[in-house]
């Protein structure tokens, strides 16, 4: 019976281009499908942005978006990665789509039909000037513990100390500075702690064959009691208050649903879409037991599939995910990839300098397996593995045997073979079935090490029969025929095992070897006498300045110090011509009919008064500036302005655009000597 499945990667965040990893996950799921096809399955493989939440609503606000152009203009720089890496979606969707509102709507009424859903006032810091709930991401404040300023809510960077935002010392909000308040709010709760949930995903998850050992025991530490005897799960906040970019719950005006309940919900609506495109039956799709549904995901985010998600579906009366794949995160020699330290591996760099996707795609699946652990990019390893494996024993099989069947036979193939050939052909064969296994399970690095390890045989064989010197002897014919065309036979075998790795590769093959797309099946057949077509070459090795150029540090673009370039050279005579010198505040008034100017009365030891106007009204009440001590422009020829004469200038520091840049930061600072300055001293 076909196999149908409904496969999935998570959705990525539409507040970012994507990053190597996300590219690893959709490698793995892709490699997957095609492998599935290639054996007759039918498969609907999908993804789609996810679109929702406060981090999107605020960078679309601070673009100047609203946040759907915001996020369509993420959506639109998609395809150029997809496409580059080959990865073969048949839909990319949106979780701000219809479907999705539809979906997520439903999702929820049948929850609550079933009683699953409480109301509760809960009480949570709120940004007065913002007008909106914090998430706690943006509130900080001084650890409670050592003091530091500007730690996150949850835990400081400075000592380490872990607590809530609530114990922060003057918390303040990064998006306006100001002081939260607590304020209550009604929310709503999925209550994941009824023993109807926690049976169901009791029963749910440890099904066999569902998850992978390292996921399950770590969700058996979820459903079991911890150190302060609190017990198993918790009901799950689903709403969020207005301001928010997301989606209405129904029947509760100015509340949304949290991202993380519509985002995999995103996964049935991405896949409606695609069906609904194609005139198929979305719900019949569904309502099929034996569609499988299988979500690929990163280590991150597994309480969300193996909790939340499957609780959500089943007691909306939907099908329930058969499985969840989790992987691990995809390292750099070893260490994490860091975007502010500009290491790690941009994806699109990589096409751009022109590597081929394919070498990519080979290396991470020869460090794939099926359990969740980190993979590591060593950029030695990926040259070896890609020019001596791939390129020195498979794709050479091919380039020694081609040749002389063009110029010699006209490129048609033998269709004995000899016997040592039908050995070595059976023998290659007879793996077909351990590497399907291999593939099924995720093993991709051992199915790779399997069909190398048959690549040497092929090549052991091409070294005894010698073909090269085959073609200088006379006689000899029908044995160079035979072996060059138990080497293109075999090439085809490799390349059948190898296909779902490298696609663009093996349909290179396939018009080469003039044959229909490979399918796993087509192994246990023999080309016989057929014709093939002439050889060309078939892939590059990696050059290791191309190498080198990808991994080089990305240039981070600081911005200038305080906004503005530092001002050309100047010699020291230069500066000997700026008479600095202290000047002590004697009066200072506001200027009636200015909204920027303050009068400045100045003394400079001079034995009489300067009278000096200065733009610092915005940041400084005139009580505050009377006795204290500032540094002046004294030689500054006197300028008439609309108020009077200014006699000078006091000095201040500001941003390069004069504005304010975080809240508690009135943008502009005049200097202050050190105590003991007196007027009328030169500053040099
Ligand atoms: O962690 C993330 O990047 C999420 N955007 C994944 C969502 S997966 C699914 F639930 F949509
Ligand atoms: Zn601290």
């Amino acid at each position: 019976m076909t196999r149908k499945l409904f496969v999935t990667t998570a959705l990525p965040y539409a507040n970012a281009p994507f990053h190597i990893g996300h590219m690893m996950e959709y490698i793995q799921a892709d490699i997957w499908v095609r492998f599935q096809r290639m054996v007759g399955s039918e498969v609907h493989f999908v993804c789609a942005d996810d679109a929702h939440g406060a981090p999107i609503m605020i960078a679309a606000e601070k673009a100047g978006l609203t946040p759907q152009a915001f996020v369509a203009q993420i959506a639109a720089a998609r395809q150029q990665y997809l496409a580059g890496f080959h990865i073969g979606f048949d839909n990319w969707h949106s979780t701000d789509a219809p479907e999705n509102h539809e979906l997520a709507q439903d999702i929820y009424r049948a929850l609550r039909k079933h009683g699953l859903i409480a109301e509760r006032t809960i009480e949570q810091f709120y940004d007065p000037v913002k007008g909106m709930f914090l998430p706690d991401r943006y509130i900080k404040g001084e650890c409670p513990k050592c003091g530091a300023k500007d730690q996150y809510g949850d835990n400081c960077e400075n000592c380490g100390a872990v607590y809530a935002p609530t114990d922060l010392k003057h918390p303040y909000s990064t998006l306006s500075g100001a002081t939260p308040v607590m304020k209550s709010s009604e929310h709503y709760f999925f209550q994941l702690s009824s023993s109807r949930c926690v049976d169901f995903l009791k029963e749910w998850t440890n099904t066999p064959g569902r998850l992978q050992p390292e996921v399950l025991n770590k969700i058996k530490e979820w459903f079991a009691t911890d150190e302060l005897g609190h017990v198993g799960l918790n009901d799950w906040d689903i709403s969020r208050d207005t301001p928010y970019f997301g989606i209405e719950i129904p029947d509760a005006p100015g509340k949304y649903f949290y991202v993380w309940l519509d985002a995999p919900v995103g996964y049935l609506a991405s896949l409606k879409n695609l069906l609904d495109r194609q005139g198929a039956g979305f719900d019949a799709f569904m309502a099929d037991p034996d569609v499988e549904q299988i979500h690929f995901i990163g280590k991150d985010i597994i309480t969300f599939h193996t909790l939340f998600w499957p609780a959500m579906l089943h007691f909306s009366g939907r099908k329930v995910p058969n499985h969840i794949f989790v992987h691990g995160f995809l390292q750099l020699s070893g260490e994490k990839m860091s975007k502010s330290r500009g290491t790690g591996i941009s994806p699109l760099k990589y096409l751009e300098l022109g590597m081929n996707a394919e070498w990519m795609r080979y290396y991470i699946a020869t460090k794939l397996s099926s359990k969740v652990e980190d993979i590591d990019f060593n950029p030695d390893d990926f040259m070896a593995r890609v020019n001596s494996d791939l390129v020195g024993k498979y794709i050479n099989i091919a380039s020694r045997a081609a040749g002389f069947l063009t110029k010699r036979f006209g490129g048609v193939l033998s269709a004995d073979l000899g016997v040592e050939g039908r050995v070595l052909l059976d023998g290659l064969r007879a793996h077909r079935a351990d590497i399907e296994v291999l593939y099924e399970e995720r093993e991709f690095g051992k199915a790779l090490r399997e069909t190398l390890l048959l690549a040497d045989r092929v090549n052991e064989y091409v070294d005894q029969n010698k073909p090269w010197e085959l073609a200088k002897l006379v006689g000899q014919e029908a044995v160079l025929h035979d072996v060059c065309s138990v080497c293109i036979e075999a090439f085809r075998l490799l390349t059948i095992y190898l296909k779902p790795v490298l696609p663009v590769l093996a349909a290179q093959v396939e018009a080469f070897l003039r044959i229909e797309p490979l399918r796993f099946a087509d192994a246990a057949r023999a080309l016989g006498a057929h014709t093939i077509g002439g050889y060309q070459h078939l892939m590059q090795r990696v050059d290791a300045k191309q190498l080198e150029a990808l991994l080089e540090p990305a240039q981070i673009e600081l911005p200038p110090p305080g906004g503005e370039p530092i001002a050309p050279e100047i010699k020291v005579d230069d500066f000997a011509k700026i008479d600095l010198r202290i000047a002590k505040i004697v009066e200072c008034s506001a200027v009636e009919g200015s909204t920027k100017l303050l009068r400045l009365t100045l003394d400079v030891g001079e034995g009489r008064m300067r009278n000096v106007f200065s733009g610092i009204q915005s940041a400084y009440e005139p009580a505050q500036l009377v006795g204290k001590f500032t540094v002046m422009v004294a030689n500054l020829a006197p300028r008439k302005m609309k108020f009077g004469i200014s006699e000078g200038m006091v000095l201040a520091a500001s941003h390069a655009d004069g504005k304010t840049h975080e809240a508690v930061d009135p943008g502009l600072y005049i200097l202050e000597p050190w105590p003991g300055a007196k007027a009328g001293m030169r500053v040099r």
